[in-house]
């Protein structure tokens, strides 16, 4: 089989890359824990850059050591981190691979607060309902303060030699958290009707602008659907923006200068439907949720509810999951929406690994490129088994979450132990992100 399809350049206004599979924003807690940069984050992102797909969107990098939500992830809060972002473009062009950094601000939700901020910044004064970490409604100075630092963490990806930024306004994190009527309660001009819930992210997107000027791509992440009430037992309120609502707000950020969508779900993370799992793996769950147990008082509740009801948890969680079926591609009628809407083209995250699937979503005009974390953790090589004609990998990503549970406490790789030969290759494939070695 020919993929054309996929193998196609994707013009965008500032960038240009050479197909239509993206790396989804992914890593684990390889960095140091002063948010400074090692090589283990550079073998990391060259094995997607070697695997052949046509950019690497990173993880969530902080654009302030306040906006964390785990140690030991790289960040952009200051001029002195350039020289380690150059020298992962650098790993990473070399593959003819483009690299664009997610800005991030975690705000309220985080999973290990670190020892510098205790407490997060919000939309709101009231604490993350997954893990229960106290926060701080943010005062317009705050407001200011984090708007110049999305801007600074621009400017500084640019000087870096990078090929572009994402603002993460995804998943729950603080975007999330003045766009969402769910959880923004406030009453001044950042709070209330939808205009005002997204002046937060529209004054970034003229900060940076006003920085970087219009010839560096910039793109945003979004939940289309917040899903906020998908797991009763969590009690986490009403619905959240609607794909209506989130439409409107694409289109203002199209206005404002945003170059590119990227379609994702939900307002907390990990979400039922992001990323969409066969199985809530509740027996993997119980021996990594301990590391964040004495963070947020809700996360010990937490703990026990999935170690004493795990049945009526994990039905909730599936409940509000895609069937296992429906997986791979389950956000592309949201991705149609806003496709329909907007002029500037669409990134569609979610279970993407089969060649047919991806190039008849671009054929449709669905989307304009795809953007894949966990299929591509376990088959770095995706794009070439494409390239060879094939529809899949021999040993496809499970959708089984391991990965996803395992990344607080350990290194991120593969944890599906039936893809392996042996726990021992499993184990090897993990602990290949080490070498080179991070120090010397
Ligand atoms: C371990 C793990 C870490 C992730 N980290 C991020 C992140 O830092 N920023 C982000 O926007 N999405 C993050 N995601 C979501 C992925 O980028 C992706 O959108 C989602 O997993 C759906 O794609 P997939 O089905 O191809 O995995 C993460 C997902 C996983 C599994
Ligand atoms: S552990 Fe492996 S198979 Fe399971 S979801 Fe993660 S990458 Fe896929």
């Amino acid at each position: 089989m020919a993929f054309d399809e996929i193998f196609q350049t994707l013009k965008f206004r500032n960038l240009t890359v050479k197909n239509r599979v993206f790396r989804s924003n992914v890593s684990g807690r390889f960095d140091n824990y002063d948010g400074s940069g090692n090589q283990a984050r550079i073998n990391w992102e060259v094995k997607f850059a070697k695997g052949g797909v046509g950019a690497i969107i990173s993880s969530f990098v902080p654009v302030h050591p306040r906006g964390r939500i785990v140690p030991n992830y790289a960040t952009i809060d200051d001029d002195n981190r350039i020289p380690f972002w150059t020298k992962v473009g650098e790993a990473v062009h070399a593959h003819q691979c483009k690299y664009i950094l997610q800005l991030s601000h975690g705000g309220r939700q985080r999973d290990i607060q670190g020892i510098q901020y205790p407490k997060g910044l919000s939309s709101t004064g009231k604490s993350d309902p997954s893990n229960g970490f106290p926060c701080e409604a943010m005062s317009p100075k705050d407001i200011d303060e984090t708007v110049k630092a999305f801007a600074d963490g621009a400017w500084r990806a640019r000087e870096a030699g990078l090929d572009g930024v994402e603002l993460h306004g995804a998943n729950g994190y603080l975007i999330t958290q003045f766009l969402s009527s769910a959880i923004n309660d406030r009453t001044d001009k950042y709070g209330g009707v939808l205009l005002n819930r997204a002046r937060f992210v529209l004054d970034i997107v003229h900060a940076i602008r006003d920085r970087v000027g219009p010839a560096f791509h910039l793109q945003m992440k979004i939940s289309v659907q917040e899903r906020n009430d998908a797991v009763a037992t969590f009690h986490l309120g009403p619905s959240g923006n609607s794909a209506e609502e989130s439409v409107q707000v694409c289109k203002w950020l199209e206005e404002a200068g945003v170059d590119a969508i990227h379609v994702s779900t939900g307002s907390f993370f990990p979400h039922p439907r992001n990323p969409a799992g066969v199985d809530l793996p509740v027996e993997e769950l119980e021996k990594t949720f301990d590391t964040m147990i004495s963070s947020g008082d809700r996360a010990f509740r937490n703990y026990l509810i999935f170690r004493s009801l795990p049945e009526v948890a994990r039905r909730q969680w599936q409940d509000a999951a895609p069937k296992p079926h429906e997986i791979e591609g389950a956000l592309l009628p949201d991705a149609r929406t806003v496709k329909a809407a907007v002029g500037i083209p669409v990134i569609c995250t979610g279970g993407f690994q089969t060649g047919s699937v991806i190039a008849g979503a671009l054929k449709r005009g669905d989307c304009d490129a795809v953007s894949i974390a966990r299929p591509l953790i376990a088959n770095n090589d995706l794009v070439e088994v494409f390239r060879r004609g094939h529809d899949r990998a021999d040993r496809p990503c499970t959708y089984c979450n391991r990965c996803l549970v395992n990344v607080v406490e350990n290194p991120l790789g593969c944890y599906e132990e039936s893809r392996f030969p042996s726990r021992d290759a499993m184990v090897a494939q993990i602990m290949s992100v080490f070498n080179p070695p991070p120090f010397v």
